[in-house]
């Protein structure tokens, strides 16, 4: 009786549990990336203290002190560890989905150049096209990986720099004297909508599109223009508005129109709505550590702050992890009906 006890308790332990989905795949900018940018010719990389300084492996390109989003959506899939960056990402371990998120990316090529080399959302969509080549010879049956690429979850980020290091740096760009606020709106989400096909047609059917954080209230954009006396700079945030209030539509177009396909809109602005001091968090527009001029990120190697759990922001860009399980947390299991569009994370994963 004791043996037969020991053996199930034994079976018990050597089950691990199987996450959600067999695979993840992330794209985006700054808020996923972990470590694409690292060895890239840019000041947009942060594989340096005190970046990471809650981050079970200590600096590693992530732009926070902690966990990104990605990393806690990760978590909450099941996954045991986390999903690699594409620039080291090699064997077996792609099978568990790749992370291609680069600093200061964007939709549009040009994106973020004045700060040096990124990597693109299209280049992105071309290492994926990588990525599946290399899983086709590991996995040896196309039928087999078509499948398997259906049933992973993708979620897709981008736009951050596409207002600031573009639209709003009229200094490099010329996008805000072609375009108004609504027509640069309209050509990014066209040029999205390409994007996102692109995603599709690679196999992707399980997409989380996430709407572009509220950039008018980060300390870069407060840095950057007057608020009039208010907390955030409202001309940014209408702007992103307008991109944002076009992703619900364009998620309804693909679930309308392509075969298969299950995309959904993790609403940003509904899930920062509140006042996060109701949970403590009490330093809405300051970072915690001390910020180059240059590059708006922390200092190299200078302590930040210590109550990192009551501040929104890490450097003027990037939140800190305590917002970022919030975010995750919500875009995983909806609090409000509009917090996704029209499922959560974790309904998406059980279709
Ligand atoms: C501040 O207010 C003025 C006058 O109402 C307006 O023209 C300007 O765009 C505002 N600035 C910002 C950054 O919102
Ligand atoms: C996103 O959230 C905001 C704020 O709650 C809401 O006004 C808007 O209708 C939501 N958008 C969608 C597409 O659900
Ligand atoms: C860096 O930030 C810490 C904590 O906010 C502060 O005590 C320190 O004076 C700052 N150092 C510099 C060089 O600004």
């Amino acid at each position: 009786m004791a043996s037969v006890l020991l053996y199930f308790l034994e079976l018990q332990m050597l089950v691990r549990a199987e996450p959600q989905v067999p695979c993840y795949f992330i794209f985006g900018d700054s808020l996923v990336d972990n470590g694409n940018n690292n060895a890239l010719t840019t000041l947009a990389k942060v594989n340096f203290p005190p970046y990471g300084i809650d981050f079970v492996n200590g600096p590693t390109g992530r732009f926070s002190n902690g966990r990104t989003t990605a990393d806690i959506l990760g978590e909450l899939l099941g996954f045991d560890n986390f999903i690699l960056p594409f620039a080291t990402a090699r064997g077996q371990d792609i099978q568990r989905g790749v992370n291609y998120a680069s600093g200061a990316a964007g939709i549009r090529a040009e994106t973020g150049q004045q700060v040096g080399d990124r990597i693109s959302l299209d280049t992105q969509l071309l290492n994926h096209g990588i990525t599946i080549s290399r899983l086709l010879t590991l996995q040896r049956n196309l039928a087999f990986t078509k499948d398997y690429l259906s049933k992973c979850i993708y979620t897709v980020g981008m736009g951050y720099n596409d207002y600031l290091n573009n639209y709003y740096s009229p200094q490099y760009y010329p996008t805000s004297r072609l375009f108004t606020p609504d027509q640069y709106a309209v050509v990014l989400i066209q040029q999205y909508s390409k994007q996102l096909k692109i995603l599709y047609n690679y196999g992707a059917r399980k997409v989380a599109v996430f709407g572009i954080w509220q950039l008018g209230c980060t300390p870069a954009g407060l840095a950057r223009y007057g608020t009039n006396g208010s907390a955030c700079v409202k001309m940014i945030n209408d702007a992103v508005q307008l991109f944002n209030n076009r992703l619900k539509p364009l998620v309804d177009y693909f679930n309308n129109n392509l075969y298969g396909a299950k995309f959904t809109y993790i609403n940003i602005t509904s899930i920062t709505a509140g006042d996060p001091s109701a949970a403590g968090i009490t330093f809405v527009n300051t970072p915690c550590c001390n910020i180059s001029a240059t590059t708006g990120l922390c200092i190299e190697n200078q302590a930040p702050c210590s109550n990192r759990n009551k501040y929104v922001f890490w450097d003027t860009f990037h939140p800190t992890e305590i917002i970022n399980l919030f975010v995750s947390g919500r875009a995983y299991r909806a609090l409000s009906p509009s917090d996704a569009y029209p499922i959560d994370i974790r309904t998406l994963a059980q279709l």
